[in-house]
């Protein structure tokens, strides 16, 4: 054992006695130059065997004067200006819009704009197009009529109603602008058609110069007639939803039958009329239909929701509004009565029911 330890620490003083192997010191490295013309610095050629050593590597290279030296980590980013360059070069390239520039551009803009009227709107080919189309298309899915004649009723209706409550005249026109292209969503499809309608409308009605506060008055309220998800956001918008949501009647059955009942209730509908009493500040709708074709259960399972937000767009407006068929008046506006006292012959017949079959 004496033998091992003896032998270990002659060997650990010999380890100890051996000099340390030189630390190298690290070779600076040579700048990667490039020359303010683009000039790539001249390359030597490596001579001998790959094996070799590399000694014409270590030559530095001559930079002329006007060679901006950068480290070799910089490579990349070379040919990117630097912060300093980048906010000259942007400035001298794009010149950012001031204030002054802005407000000219808008008032530019103004003059640009034009009073579009609905004839214009009417006459033009590419929304006579869409109406067309969202006819035909809806007529192969089975619907009522949605051409010329419904958007034509639509838009006179909605003015009529804007102009009895003492709206003025431009509002009156941009109502009937928004009814006669309120159905064009339906040439893409049924479903969303009124905010898909409202997207088309901007861009033709912006390619025909209409003040764009003008154009969002007429999407918000193409945007907002389906009862599904739209809600009486103004003035147009609700008398569009009245006017749209009136227009039932036989004369839109295209099919001519009775099996569907869509179709049963609307060829019941013989006669139909909207009045306001500006007055009293009641929009009516009238419904005359035959109860021997449909029932006006019928009636009520298709417009219930259609007749629930025709309330909504007349309260919007300042009015109550009443449902009307066959000279009953079908609901009933400003809440119920406080309470209920039957007549002498009256008996309430419904029971609460304690859950035990008698
Ligand atoms: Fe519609
Ligand atoms: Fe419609």
């Amino acid at each position: 054992m004496a033998k091992i330890i003896t032998m270990y620490k002659q060997e650990k003083a010999e380890t100890l006695q051996k000099p340390r192997a030189a630390v190298k010191k690290p070779v600076p490295k040579k700048a990667v130059t490039e020359s303010a013309k683009g000039e790539k610095p001249a390359v030597k050629k490596r001579s001998g065997s790959l094996n070799s050593p590399r000694k014409d590597t270590v030559k530095t290279v001559e930079l002329p004067k006007t060679t901006q030296t950068v480290r070799s980590t910089d490579v990349r980013t070379a040919e990117m200006p630097r912060a300093t360059d980048r906010t000259s070069s942007t400035n001298s390239a794009v010149s950012l819009p001031n204030q002054t520039n802005l407000d000219q551009n808008i008032e530019m803009q103004k003059n640009d704009y034009k009073i579009i009227n609905m004839e214009q709107v009417r006459a033009n080919p590419e929304f006579r197009a869409l109406i067309s189309a969202a006819n035909s298309n809806l007529e192969v899915m089975g619907y009522n009529e949605h051409g010329l004649r419904h958007v034509g009723y639509v838009s006179k209706t909605t003015g009529n109603i804007l102009r009895e409550l003492g709206f003025d005249n431009r509002t009156i026109e941009l109502g009937a602008i928004a009814g006669f292209i309120h159905d064009i969503g339906n040439a893409i499809n049924r479903t969303h058609h009124g905010p898909v309608g409202a997207a088309i409308a901007y861009d033709i009605l912006a390619r025909m110069k209409m003040n764009p506060t003008e154009i969002t008055q007429i999407i918000g309220a193409i945007g907002n007639h389906e009862e599904q998800t739209g809600w009486p956001v103004g003035p147009i918008s609700s008398a569009l939803i009245i006017a749209d949501k009136s227009d039932a009647h036989r004369s839109r059955v295209g099919r001519k039958t009775t099996d569907d009942l869509h179709g049963r209730v609307n060829m019941a509908i013989k006669k139909n009329y909207i009045t306001v009493d500006k007055v009293k500040k009641v929009i009516r709708l009238f419904i005359f239909m035959d109860t021997q074709i449909s029932a006006t259960m019928e009636f009520l399972q298709i417009y219930i929701t259609r007749m629930a937000m025709c309330e909504k767009a007349a309260y919007r407006l300042g009015c109550s509004f009443e449902l009307i068929i066959n000279k009953t008046v079908i609901n009933r506006q400003g809440g119920p009565p406080s309470s209920v006292t039957l007549d002498a012959s009256e008996r309430n017949v419904s029971e609460e029911s304690n859950g035990i079959a008698d």
